[in-house]
């Protein structure tokens, strides 16, 4: 099955931070993908910003060798490399001076849609706003992206709203998510919503409850810094995980519409209960035989700052009510395996007796390696005499069932640079969403810091602390395994 490319318009780009890792490493290597796929037209612009004194050539040369290393398999082909490079050009620009605005300026056309990437630190989205607005440079078809973090906590979330709002209407506000460009994070919605199926039985009174699983086999090299402030809840939980948690619990939105969505997402997020103490373990990697242990490698022996977390999270509306969420992610762990097991309830009477055992269907939807979905089906066991039961999959690989076109799924950024082109919010997180969110993470990180909380260790390449384990056991239940 061959996808279909509908082309945009032409547009214009500026990457803020265009010398950077995530410029680099993600943002280039997505345009790229995307011209050789013939989705938007010769007369685009792509210009990289950064306080860096280069000549375009030099920022070509820059780009040329990201998309070697980030593109390989597209960066075979010299005449689409240098059919993407003619579209790249490069202003060095501060952020913080007038320097460089003025020939940004003269770059830009005036009759097409205009997007300014902020691919920089937070503290620079208020300065750029604001010399966007001030070097009239803000078109009604402008769109501003921000990556995340966006906030350190509520306060800061707020603030950064308001600064954005003073210049932006939300309508022209673009907060990546990258988790919600992945295909099968998108298809949460396809399963949920264009099957009859699930949604009958996906509530309370069918769902036993939910796992979501994050695993990372990485750590956090080369970001130390950053990462010894956020910890694992700021940086996995607050977002991906609790973007994940909407779109598996949110009531369906009446259209597929960004307002719709993200009303809907943000019900979810307002009905979470606080978590209990009780319900959370945080862990820090503590080093083993597959490598250095997290206080070595931030060279802080005394850090608290969490690598891993799981909890327990209750929704409190009528159709959750009483069906346990447990969510966990963590680093240095034993495979990269992002999953989410829906996991039902035992049928009601066993009609086969105590012998047959008991046994539950479980839905899992595999988001990312080997992306797919599997449903564990109860049947009778061959050949057995009398009524044994055993669980087997029915397995559905995307890659299998869609052809091998299909094998190598866009990568999210993609997806979500072409929808701010395309001005579609729906994949983009409303201010409201994050301010609710970090609503929810604050107490929780508060919770920890009042009580002086020091995170269990963990060994690397293991699946997370002990205590994670028991967190299930208590309810008497367990995690699914992290395969990758
Ligand atoms: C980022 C986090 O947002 O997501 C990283 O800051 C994390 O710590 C990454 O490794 C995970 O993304 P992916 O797409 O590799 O699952």
């Amino acid at each position: 099955m061959v996808s279909r490319v509908i082309p945009v318009d032409p547009f214009d780009l500026v990457i803020f931070g265009g010398t950077g890792d995530l410029a680099q490493r993600k943002i280039v290597p997505a345009l790229f993908r995307r011209y050789c796929a013939g989705q938007w037209p010769e007369a685009t612009r792509i210009i990289g910003a950064a306080r860096g004194a280069l000549t375009v050539e030099s920022f070509r040369d820059i780009v040329a060798e990201s998309l070697r290393q980030y593109a390989p398999k597209r960066s075979k082909d010299p005449e689409a490399v240098n059919g993407f490079l003619q579209r790249i050009n490069y202003v060095p620009l501060d952020a913080l001076s007038e320097d460089g605005w003025a020939p940004l300026s003269e770059l830009l056309s005036t009759d097409r849609i205009r997007a300014f990437y902020f691919s920089v630190g937070p503290r620079l989205f208020g300065p750029l706003a604001e010399r966007i607005r001030a070097h009239n440079l803000a078109t009604p078809q402008t769109r501003i992206v921000v990556e995340k973090p966006f906030g350190h906590d509520l306060e800061s979330a707020r603030a950064l709203n308001a600064t954005l709002a003073s210049h932006f209407d939300e309508g022209q506000i673009y907060r990546i998510d990258h988790y919600l460009g992945k295909e099968t994070v998108q298809n949460l919605m396809a399963v949920r919503f264009g099957n009859m199926l699930f949604e009958p039985l996906w509530n309370s009174q069918y769902v036993d409850h939910i796992q979501i699983t994050v695993a990372e086999t990485v750590g956090i090299d080369g970001r130390e810094e950053y990462y010894e402030r956020a910890g694992a809840m700021r940086d996995m939980m607050q977002n991906h995980l609790m973007q994940l948690l909407c779109l598996i619990a949110m009531e369906p939105p009446a259209k597929f519409d960004p307002d719709a969505v993200r009303d809907e997402k943000l019900k979810v997020i307002r009905a979470l209960d606080p978590v209990e103490p009780h319900h959370i373990v945080r862990g820090q990697f503590a080093g083993g035989k597959q490598g250095r242990g997290y206080r070595e490698v931030v060279g802080n022996n005394r850090s608290t700052t969490e690598s891993y977390v799981a909890l327990r999270a209750h929704i409190s509306n009528w159709r959750w009510a009483g069906t346990p969420f447990y969510l966990r992610t963590g680093k240095e762990l034993v495979a990269r395996s992002s999953v989410i097991n829906v996991m039902f309830k035992d049928a009601p009477h066993s009609i086969f007796g105590e012998e047959a055992g008991r046994h539950a269907n479980a839905l899992s939807i595999r988001l990312q390696p080997n992306e797919g979905i599997t449903l564990k089906v109860t049947i009778k066991e061959p050949g057995q005499g009398g009524m044994r039961l055993v669980d087997v999959p029915l397995d559905m690989s995307f890659a299998e069932a869609l052809g091998p076109e299909n094998q190598d799924p866009p990568d999210a950024y993609e997806r979500l640079v072409m929808d701010v082109i395309r001005g579609n919010q729906t994949l983009f997180m409303r201010g409201d969403e994050v301010e609710a969110a970090w609503a929810w993470t604050d107490p929780i990180i508060a919770g920890w810091q009042a009580r002086g909380d020091v995170p269990k260790p963990y060994e690397n390449g293991s699946t997370g602390p002990g205590d994670a384990e028991l967190l299930m056991k208590r309810d008497h239940r367990r995690w699914q395994g992290i395969n990758p």
